[in-house]
């Protein structure tokens, strides 16, 4: 791998907006880093969407990003993950890339403690749970784990219209998808999808103080501080003043979107918590063509 400075910027990419709620976990966790963030909200969600079809976007996704040469990537939607992680670090096999999905399932288990069996609800969209990503990454640790797979595929929606936790809807369906966690009395549910961050209140009432929550995108940041530790590649705070002295600092946060919704603002606050400022827009043939460049040409054949 090439030589990298700490001062390189962490990538975060997503199928929308969402996945500003890794950066919020990020930006508390690790405030001197630089981060950009690609939604690709011109294609989601990718929730419903097939392995293969999300692979395509993220690889796209992520060859865009390689260009702004980032020491980390982070795909930080649990769906991305699930369907698309293996083939793409495959892709990119220089680069430093980590997904949502085995921090979450790696908190869940350690959350589960010493218990000999212990059982774990996963909440997430439809391809998260069909791919057995979650699955996997918990059976491979703790085979005798049992597992309350839910989809949920009406919470995104539900989120990104912006309904309050006191609305009747959001509560009736969280309640229906919740049900068998609950009255199982689940000893740990993992948040499977960024969008659930911001439900987390409700979550907790409907399941009981009992249930351990595992916030995805939490566990994801704190994956990713461990890993900048382990490589070197921490920002510290003289770093980041070194920059400004040089003047060649910016905003620690730049955002790049492939559409700019018309509830692009108000959606991204809510996720990030803060105002993200105006994002950069790139088209989906930039995503192709960086997609293109990326790939070694192809040999003419003998
Ligand atoms: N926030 C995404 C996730 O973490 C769900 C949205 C989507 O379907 O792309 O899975």
């Amino acid at each position: 791998m090439a030589y990298m400075s700490p001062d390189a910027p962490i990538a975060v990419l997503d199928s929308g907006l969402a996945g500003l709620t890794l950066v919020r976990a990020l930006r508390a966790g690790l405030p001197h880093e630089q981060i950009i963030y690609l939604g690709d909200t011109a294609r989601a969600h990718y929730g419903g969407k097939s392995a293969e079809l999300v692979t395509t976007f993220v690889r796209e996704a992520v060859s865009y990003l390689m260009v702004h040469q980032p020491k980390h990537i982070v795909i930080g939607c649990n769906t991305a993950s699930a369907l698309a992680l293996p083939a793409i670090r495959a892709s990119f096999p220089g680069m430093s890339i980590s997904g949502v999905v085995e921090p979450a399932a790696r908190a869940a288990i350690d959350a589960a403690g010493a218990k000999a069996v212990p059982l774990i609800g996963i909440l997430a969209t439809e391809a998260t749970i069909w791919s057995k990503a979650y699955e996997k990454a918990i059976h491979r640790r703790r085979h005798h784990a049992r597992l309350l797979l839910r989809p949920a595929p009406l919470l995104v929606p539900l989120v990104e219209e912006g309904r309050e936790l006191t609305d009747a809807v959001l509560k009736l369906a969280l309640q229906q998808y919740l049900h068998p966690i609950a009255s199982r009395g689940a000893d740990v549910l993992i948040l499977g999808c960024t969008h659930l961050s911001l439900l987390k209140p409700l979550i907790t009432r409907f399941v009981g103080r009992n249930t351990i929550l595992i916030d995805s995108a939490e566990r994801c940041a704190e994956d990713v501080a461990r890993r900048l530790q382990a490589t070197g590649l921490l920002r510290s705070a003289r770093d980041s003043h070194d920059l400004d002295d040089l003047s060649t600092g910016g905003d620690e946060l730049r955002c790049f979107v492939t559409d700019e919704p018309p509830r692009y603002r108000t959606l991204a606050r809510r996720f990030l918590g803060d105002d993200p400022g105006a994002p950069t827009r790139v088209t989906l043939d930039e995503l192709q063509a960086a997609c293109r460049d990326a790939r070694p040409p192809l040999r003419a054949s003998a």
